[in-house]
């Protein structure tokens, strides 16, 4: 199965760099992708010849797949060159596979989201959906092993490909495999809710890799108890901590382009003016709407804050940006809803005709959260539990003053930033209120010098810089981090 003109590096995701949407008139558009991995990614250049793996998840994105001679080596332009496979797997297993597996129970169990009195139910419909989370990694493993040249090495990402390692290691002994976890890792004690086949598949799985890399030590260390405990130890695979770090070269240039200006004037009319004519402050926060963010508990802690200390009304607006996420699950979609509701409740409660405590936005708009970035006061990161979370990287990167940041000790940013943060506790909304209120009350100077601090260590470890020390690490090149 070997090709002799196979690609040297390759990386595996579920969500490619370039997503498709079909024109009016038919003809199909690409949309590049953010995120660490794309501008990682780019660090090889094009002449590297990498090619990048991942899955058609729309009508649109199946259609390019259909007229690509299917989706082998889509190359796109939107990627700078590199070289995409988009693998159009069958609508349904897709679904059971991202929606039912990935995203409703093993995502729900690394983040610690289940409320267990009525859930999870291990039941015939998820051995259904297990069938197709298989029969989806295997599309991925099968894929990888047609294109990887002899002994490439291949980048594995995250959660909805935890059996790929084990797959291609049977398929393509030559290669080697790393795969990295951009969330966190549960507890052993959590893990163990799994069924015990389905919990050794998923480690074994992984295991299949070379090297296995994590953003932060707890969650490192979490896999290695839960294969201490579950699986006879790690077997000869090595574990990596890499701390996938904001992108200040990007950020600062793109956040000074005339579009985030126009946002910025736009938002700054929203916000409007306290009542002597000086700036109100802003706590600002951007999000997905994902249930492991904490949005509903951060808004209840605003609210406190406007109840404990009544001096911080028409002085202040909480702006929230809320993006779609996964609406394809009710619970999702429902959160969703609570978010706008509770957003609406704390406007009319406490709002006056010159003053809209909340600031909410709902549709994705990066140049509107580069705006809100560089206006922050404050920013509040409160996850309940989450990989890194870069927005607490981001935010300090970007604002014009320096902001205050508070963040969630459960997010894996915190060991980083905990230091120049105040922390607080995701579940104590009355200590979250508390923290608001400390962090508007810092003077400028300290602000200044504790964001300074906040953006050196946000970006030790540049996007580029994170994916070459893994790809080095597997390679054994040098500057290889073990
Ligand atoms: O690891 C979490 C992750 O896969 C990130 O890469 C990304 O931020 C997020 O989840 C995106 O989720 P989705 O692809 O389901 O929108």
């Amino acid at each position: 199965m070997a090709s002799t003109h196979g690609a040297e590096v390759l990386v595996a995701s579920n969500r490619g760099p370039v997503s498709y949407e079909v024109r009016e008139d038919g003809t199909l558009h690409a949309r590049r992708g953010g995120g660490g991995l794309v501008s990682g990614l780019s660090a090889i250049g094009p002449d590297a010849g990498a090619v990048w793996v991942c899955a058609a998840l729309s009508d649109a994105d199946r259609e390019a797949v259909r007229r690509s001679h299917g989706g082998r080596r889509l190359s796109v332009e939107a990627t700078g060159g590199q070289h995409v496979r988009m693998l159009d797997i069958d609508a349904t297993v897709f679904a059971d596979a991202y929606n039912g597996i990935a995203n409703s129970v093993l995502w729900f169990v690394h983040h610690m989201l289940y409320q267990t009195p009525l859930e999870p139910v291990f039941d015939a419909e998820f051995r259904r959906q297990w069938a197709s989370y298989e029969a989806y990694n295997r599309a991925f493993a099968e894929a990888l092993a047609e294109e990887a040249a002899p002994g490439a090495a291949v980048l594995v990402q995250d959660y909805h490909l935890t059996l790929v390692p084990g797959m291609l290691r049977e398929l393509r002994p030559d290669v080697r495999i790393g795969h990295f976890s951009h969330t966190p890792w549960a507890p052993p004690e959590y893990f163990r809710m799994l069924p015990d086949d389905v919990a050794g598949q998923v480690l074994r799985g992984m295991l299949g890799a070379d090297r296995l890399g994590f953003l932060t030590r707890r969650w490192a260390d979490a896999f290695e108890a839960c294969c201490a405990e579950f699986a006879g130890g790690l077997g000869g695979t090595r574990v990596g901590v890499h701390g996938l770090g904001a992108d200040a070269d990007f950020l600062r240039a793109r956040a000074h382009r005339s579009d985030v200006a126009e946002r910025m004037a736009a938002l700054r009319d929203e916000i409007g003016p306290a009542a002597d004519g000086s700036a109100r402050k802003t706590i600002v926060r951007v999000d997905r709407t994902e249930l492991s963010k904490n949005i509903v508990r951060g808004l209840l802690a605003y609210r406190q804050l406007l109840d404990d200390h009544p001096e911080w009304r028409e002085r202040v607006v909480h702006v929230a940006f809320a993006y779609p996420s996964r609406q394809d699950l009710a619970v999702y979609r429902d959160y969703t809803a609570e978010v706008q509701r509770l957003a609406d409740e704390i406007n009319s409660g406490y709002g006056s005709p010159t003053w809209t405590p909340v600031v909410l936005h709902v549709k994705d708009d990066f140049a509107r959260s580069l705006a809100a970035y560089r206006l922050a006061d404050v920013a509040l990161v409160n996850p309940i539990r989450d990989g890194m979370n870069l927005v607490a990287k981001e935010v300090p990167v970007v604002s014009d003053e320096g902001c205050v940041l508070v963040l969630s000790r459960e997010a894996g940013a915190f060991a980083e930033l905990g230091e120049d943060a105040i922390a607080v506790n995701p579940y104590d909304v009355i200590g979250t209120a508390q923290a608001l209120h400390e962090a508007l009350s810092v003077g400028p100077e300290e602000r200044a010098e504790r964001s300074k601090r906040l953006a050196a260590a946000a970006t030790a470890l540049p996007p580029a810089q994170w994916f070459l020390d893994q790809l080095h690490a597997l390679t054994g090149e040098s500057g290889a981090a073990g």
